[in-house]
């Protein structure tokens, strides 16, 4: 039988990739937490509205309970660059269904276009269809969110359709675009 993380109880998830880490929160990392979930600049492109400062906390808290859980169904992870250890985004993959997961990412403002989240999506996807043995990410995209659709553009995700009025967000409905990537496209990608 396949083991995967979902099996481990013990190993707190640590992904270096060529730019970014994802590694498992701390309550410590309310504060840079803040300047991501705090800000309408990012949180406009989010299924929630932005968040005080107690609410980030709360959430940041929240979130390392959550990843006690097992079986674990969810990989809430903080970004940091690879030289510095403080929070600049994060990236989740919430499992669902069979071997599929809803992944969402954000990075502070400040950090925007350097190529963090592309980065850290392409090592997401990595513990997802490797150590995770999931079949099918999907993910979904504001119509009005160009930033974000050129990141899985670039992992060559595919675009599914659009999910009508799918979150209420920021006083009004909004479209998502929706796209996935499945893992034999991700394996006969590396192999071709
Ligand atoms: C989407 C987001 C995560 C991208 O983070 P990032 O670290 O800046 O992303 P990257 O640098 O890896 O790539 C961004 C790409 O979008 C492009 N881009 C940025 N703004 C753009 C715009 N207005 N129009 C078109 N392309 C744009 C960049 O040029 C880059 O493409 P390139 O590599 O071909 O040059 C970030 O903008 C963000 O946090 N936004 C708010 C939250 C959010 O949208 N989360 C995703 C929800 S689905």
């Amino acid at each position: 039988m396949t083991t995967n993380h979902l099996d481990d109880p013990h190993t707190p998830v640590a992904l270096a990739g060529s730019l970014t880490q994802l590694r498992e929160f701390r309550s410590a990392d309310g504060a840079d937490a803040f300047a991501i979930v705090g800000d309408d600049k990012v949180t406009r492109h989010l299924s929630f509205d932005s968040r005080s400062r107690d609410d980030t906390q709360a959430m940041i808290d929240s979130a390392v309970e959550r990843a006690k859980s097992r079986p674990r169904t969810e990989y809430y992870l903080g970004m940091t660059r690879l030289d510095d250890d403080r929070l600049i985004g994060f990236c989740r993959l919430g499992l669902s269904g069979v071997r599929a997961a809803k992944l969402g990412y954000a990075v502070a403002a400040a950090h925007w276009g350097n190529g963090y989240a592309t980065d850290a999506v392409r090592t997401a996807l990595a513990f997802a269809f490797g150590p995770l043995n999931l079949h099918r990410v999907t993910v979904a995209i504001g119509p009005d969110n160009p930033a974000s659709q050129k990141v899985v553009e670039h992992l060559e995700f595919a675009r599914e359709g659009v999910l009508r009025d799918h979150v209420y967000t920021n006083g009004d409905w909004r479209d998502s675009v929706l796209y996935s990537v499945l893992s034999d496209e991700r394996s006969r990608r590396a192999h071709g």
